[in-house]
């Protein structure tokens, strides 16, 4: 459809993506076999087959096993490069990737590994593209607080280089409060914090990641819909939440497309963004998502400019990222 084409076309911006949920089967399995990591697949073909999930933890089981192929620096180059390749076909012109350190420091990898090989594609990408970036890290909420804070000493000598903060993994039974005294550290830090919210769990995790955690952005937040004054509270805030419509629907968070609360969001003034989450298992990039919803629901061309602008508007960039982009 035009719509279609327009909205391919745009320069776009991401601002939910766990590279780790970048990791296509191929490569996994090139991995595997650099490393001598033995995987219980015997073909691609299978490990997409694998790719049927009723919820989020049978999404995680999958995401942690899948993360294991990697080991070596070129190892996390070759993944973030593979990315933002897609970034580049996808006209996405500045995107805010998330990575989660503990996954890898469990598996006694070092954090440096993990950080230079990342951020050496992303310098990469910018000198060959003009493609920007911010650098999220995001702690797992399944493990303790004590395992986070490690995790933030680890990350100390690249602070520099790391702008935001966030909270991913598990939802149900581990509330943002959990992580109060982690975020108010970062927050010291001069961090940005954002963190995933309402994507399974209830309203009041997305309300403790206002008032606890103080974020900046919340990731997904649908269930927000659920309580009125929460929504005008994150209408109040202009806060962006990051949705993720494919991630959405592999996920069980929502039945069907045509079910997504998309159009609701805009309707009712929220900051609502478009991005992949993890499109390896969700089956899409950014434009993919755009195009799931535009084949879904009754968006018009106006509605797909605010999602469009609401990127931009979410985005940490600074004036010269603006510059070079607007
Ligand atoms: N939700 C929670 N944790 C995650 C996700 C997600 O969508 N993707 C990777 N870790
Ligand atoms: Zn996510």
């Amino acid at each position: 459809s035009a719509l279609k084409a327009l909205v391919s076309a745009a320069p776009k911006v991401e601002l939910h993506l766990h590279i780790e949920g970048s990791l296509e089967p191929e490569l996994m399995f090139a991995l595997a076999q650099r490393n001598g990591v033995a995987l219980p697949y015997k073909r691609v073909e299978d490990v997409r087959a694998a790719y049927q999930f009723s919820n989020l933890q049978e999404f995680l089981d999958l995401y942690y096993q899948g993360m294991s192929v990697l080991q070596t620096e070129q190892d996390y180059y070759d993944l973030t490069m593979a990315y933002l390749q897609r970034c580049q076909q996808d006209n996405v012109v500045h995107t805010e990737i998330m990575f989660d350190p503990q996954g890898h420091l469990e598996r006694g990898i070092a954090f440096a590994t993990v950080f230079n090989g990342i951020s050496g594609a992303l310098l990469d990408a910018e000198r060959q593209w003009g493609l920007s970036h911010r650098l999220i890290m995001s702690f797992l909420r399944h493990l303790s607080e004590e395992s986070a804070f490690a995790a933030l000493a680890e990350a100390e000598p690249f602070l520099k280089h790391i702008h935001a903060v966030g909270l991913d993994s598990s939802e149900m039974g581990h509330p943002p409060e959990k992580f109060a005294r982690v975020f108010a550290r970062c927050r010291e830090l001069g961090l940005k914090i954002t963190a995933h919210a309402g994507e399974e769990g209830p309203p009041a995790y997305v309300w403790q990641a206002i008032d606890t955690l103080q974020v900046d952005r919340i990731d997904h937040g649908n269930r927000s819909l659920e309580d009125d004054a929460l929504v005008q509270e994150l209408v109040k805030r202009k806060l962006t939440l990051t949705v993720c419509p494919l991630s959405n629907l592999k996920l069980c968070v929502v039945p069907s497309l045509t079910q997504h609360p998309m159009l609701d969001m805009l309707k009712q003034g929220l900051k609502a963004t478009v991005n992949s989450d993890d499109p390896a298992y969700f089956g899409g990039y950014v434009n993919d998502n755009y195009h799931a919803l535009i084949d879904h629901l009754p968006l018009t061309h106006s509605h797909l400019y605010d999602l469009l602008r609401n990127g931009f508007d979410g985005a940490w960039m600074d004036d010269k990222q603006r510059q070079q982009h607007i």
